[in-house]
């Protein structure tokens, strides 16, 4: 019986041993097996990256028509070797290098263009993950940029990270393409939801308002919080972008420094920004400061406010309405802002909150446009009044810039999204 139990014993203790020692066995196993893989795919995807490294400054200009089958035949093996350090790349918020040939096959040939501008055009563009990005071509005056200072300017802009900010994913750079892989904004830009909508895109005034806070929360970031402050030079409603839920992120900043612009982005020579947005001193012999930026959105709050173009041809003069920003100040300045608020109210819930909102945009809007920049607020101090944390006074007549802008205008020539105004100083 002793001997009995004694046997059992060591029998329960072997198969206790045998099985540990089998699932030790398997554990190993799979780890080893692991390692192995991530091994034999690092060393793929490294060599695929250094090659694309190199081989993106010649490679398209040498590569014949008859071997671009095969290079795209290759060109998966390629992407996934690269997407594997993308992940890499993005969790350490660095912009990836992409060839032209995994652009052509990120936007399936430049399939889909959604829209262009004075950098170069934009197209829809998908990861092989299924990730939607859009693609800026930049375009050919680009200048002499030195490759250097092209993916220094690049990694600023990619390390520049904000919620309420458009990710740059990477970028191309080589003998024939130089483009810009941002993430894809699915609902476009402002303009579609301020000018003209089509009734899906017929939004209440509290939704215009929470994507002016947060527009202004990125200039803030940009101008005071990020490591490297970055004027942006082109705020407008197209440079506003609505992702899921319409979340406003600002596209296009630190383009400024990286290209130069096409000619009907240009006010008068050498001038930045977008006519009817850009700050009076951009376009005189005035030092420039992020109070550019304040300018233009205020400008961008006229229109949120109207829900149209700041100057729009062709309204009646009596109505005196053409330039909108004036015939808000003259309501303001007869204390009828109830009808500046009103019309902004009168699409949406028109409760009480849309129409203290409305109030607290117009006043902010005079604020922002005061002709000498040292008169504009921060973007710090925007947000503030916007929220209703600060106080807002009574803002001052912004005549200068008004006057400047409406009396001494004069049209030239149609070109491009809508007319490009000249502007001419008063005598
Ligand atoms: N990341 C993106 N996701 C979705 N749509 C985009 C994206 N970037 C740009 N777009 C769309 O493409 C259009 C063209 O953009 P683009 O930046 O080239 O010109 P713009 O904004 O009109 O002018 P600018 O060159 O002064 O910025 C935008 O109006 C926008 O609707
Ligand atoms: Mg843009």
């Amino acid at each position: 019986m002793a001997i009995n139990s004694g046997i059992l014993a060591i029998a329960i203790v072997g198969i206790i041993t045998t099985g540990v020692v089998g699932v030790v066995t398997i554990i190993a196993m799979y780890k080893c097996a692991k390692f192995g893989v991530k091994t034999y795919l690092g060393q793929r995807s490294g060599g695929s990256r250094d090659r694309e490294a190199e081989a993106s400054i010649t490679r398209d200009g040498e590569r014949g028509s008859t071997d671009e089958a095969a290079a795209a035949a290759d060109d998966d093996d390629v992407e996934m070797g690269s997407m594997s350090y993308f992940f890499e790349d993005i969790q350490k918020e660095r912009p990836v290098r992409f060839s032209s040939q995994q652009l052509r096959t990120f936007t399936r040939n430049y399939a889909h263009k959604v829209g262009s501008g004075g950098f170069g055009v934009v197209y829809k563009g998908r990861f092989p993950n299924g990730a939607a990005v859009a693609v800026k071509v930049l375009n050919s005056t680009l200048g002499k940029r030195a490759e250097e200072q092209f993916m220094a300017e690049v990694g600023t802009i990619g390390r520049t990270y904000h919620i309420n900010l458009v990710r740059l994913y990477g970028f191309c750079f080589d003998a024939t393409v130089k483009a810009l892989v941002y993430e894809h904004m699915e609902n476009g830009s402002l303009d579609g939801y301020l000018f003209d909508p089509p009734p899906e895109k017929t939004v209440g005034f509290g939704k215009l308002y929470e994507i002016a806070v947060g527009t202004a929360k990125a200039l803030r970031y940009l101008h005071e919080e990020c490591a490297q402050r970055i004027i942006h030079y082109d705020i407008k409603p197209e440079n506003v972008l609505l992702g899921a839920g319409l979340a406003p992120k600002v596209s296009d900043f630190g383009l400024a420094r990286l290209c130069d612009r096409e000619d009907t982005h240009l006010t008068i020579t050498g001038a930045r920004g977008t006519p009817g947005y850009a700050a009076p001193e951009l376009w005189m012999p005035l030092p420039v400061t992020h109070k550019c930026d304040v300018y233009s959105y205020g400008m961008l709050l006229f229109e949120t406010l109207g829900r149209r173009r700041n100057l729009e041809l062709g309204l009646h003069a009596r109505e005196s309405q053409e330039w909108y920003p004036r015939w808000v100040w003259h309501r303001f300045e007869a204390g009828d802002t109830d009808a500046v608020v009103a019309r902004a109210a009168a699409t949406g819930t028109g409760d009480k909150k849309d129409r203290e909102a409305a109030e607290r945009v117009c006043k902010v809007a005079l604020w922002c446009v005061q002709y000498r920049p040292e008169d504009r607020p921060s973007m710090g101090s925007v947000v503030r009044m916007l929220e209703g944390a600060d106080q807002i006074a009574a803002p001052r007549n912004p005549s200068g810039a008004i006057q400047l802008w409406c009396d001494s205008v004069v049209r030239r020539h149609h070109q491009h999204r809508g007319f490009i105004w000249f502007l001419r100083p008063c005598a």
